[in-house]
């Protein structure tokens, strides 16, 4: 696992948008998964200025969404396919057909999820994705838990990811309580890994995540050291307390 800490939210967000747009650069139909929230969005508005300035071309990239609320529509602005949308898609040139999210409104979740499995690998499988890492180290919605799913489910989220979450809903009443989301194995089968996360209020879990040797469902992020080619990208802030114990620590690069 590869560690790169950036001086601020800024740099974070242009050291990924790079990573990214040399991946396009190198497979112009690059199948990737990629998330919502709040630390990507400087990543994606880097995407889009690479793409006006820089001719970064989507018209052959695959995207598709790591997770998505149950059961909002795409043309609900709290829906994460709406996020994307307007965060990168309606930006760029990528293909609207070229864009996936799981069907959360159909009521056969089963077959939702192995259809959203199925598109993954007849595209060719993830080549990359991005993650971001919640406050309780899940990654997409796989939230600890005395075991997790390999593949894309249905999740209940965590109070606490309801409790992060609901600062985007004008109350925490209305954050959705569930959602379809990539398992782990979904994510572990990317050919390539990059994790950002940014701010103070990481830093906690972020140090967690980066002192762990053990691989635990109670800690989903700690998958990820089952994985050869994962880079983690995090500033100053959120790199605060990790920097006090990276004595202790040992990166190993496989
Ligand atoms: P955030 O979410 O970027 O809004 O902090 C991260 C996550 O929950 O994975």
């Amino acid at each position: 696992m590869d560690l790169i800490i950036e001086k601020n939210y800024e740099d974070m967000s242009r050291r990924a948008a790079t990573i990214i747009a040399d991946e396009i650069r190198k497979k112009p139909n690059l199948v990737m998964a990629l998330p919502t929230g709040g630390t990507p969005l400087g990543t994606f508005e880097e995407l889009v200025r690479m793409h006006r300035e820089k001719n970064l071309d989507f018209s052959s990239a695959i995207s598709f969404n790591i997770d998505e609320y149950v059961p909002l529509k795409p043309d609900n602005p709290q829906s994460y396919y709406y996020y994307m949308n307007e965060n990168l898609y309606k930006k760029t040139n990528i293909k609207p057909e070229n864009t996936f999210v799981p069907n959360v409104l159909d009521k056969d979740v089963e077959k939702v999820c192995r259809e959203y499995e199925n598109n993954i690998s007849r595209c060719g499988g993830l080549d990359f994705i991005l993650l971001g890492i919640g406050n309780d180290g899940h990654i997409g919605f796989n939230e600890p838990d005395d075991e997790l799913f390999a593949y894309t489910h249905l999740a209940n989220l965590s109070e606490s990811t309801i409790k992060a979450n609901s600062r985007f809903f004008s109350s925490p009443d209305e954050v959705p309580t569930q959602a379809i989301t990539m398992g782990v194995g979904t994510i572990l089968k990317a050919k390539k890994i990059v994790l950002i996360a940014s701010g103070e209020n990481k830093a906690a879990i972020v140090n967690k995540f980066l002192n762990s040797s053990v691989v635990t469902p109670q800690l989903p992020a700690s998958f990820l050291l089952l994985h050869r080619n994962v880079t983690v990208i995090i500033d100053e802030a959120a790199a605060a307390l990790h920097k006090k114990t990276a004595s202790k620590t040992t990166h190993y690069s496989f």
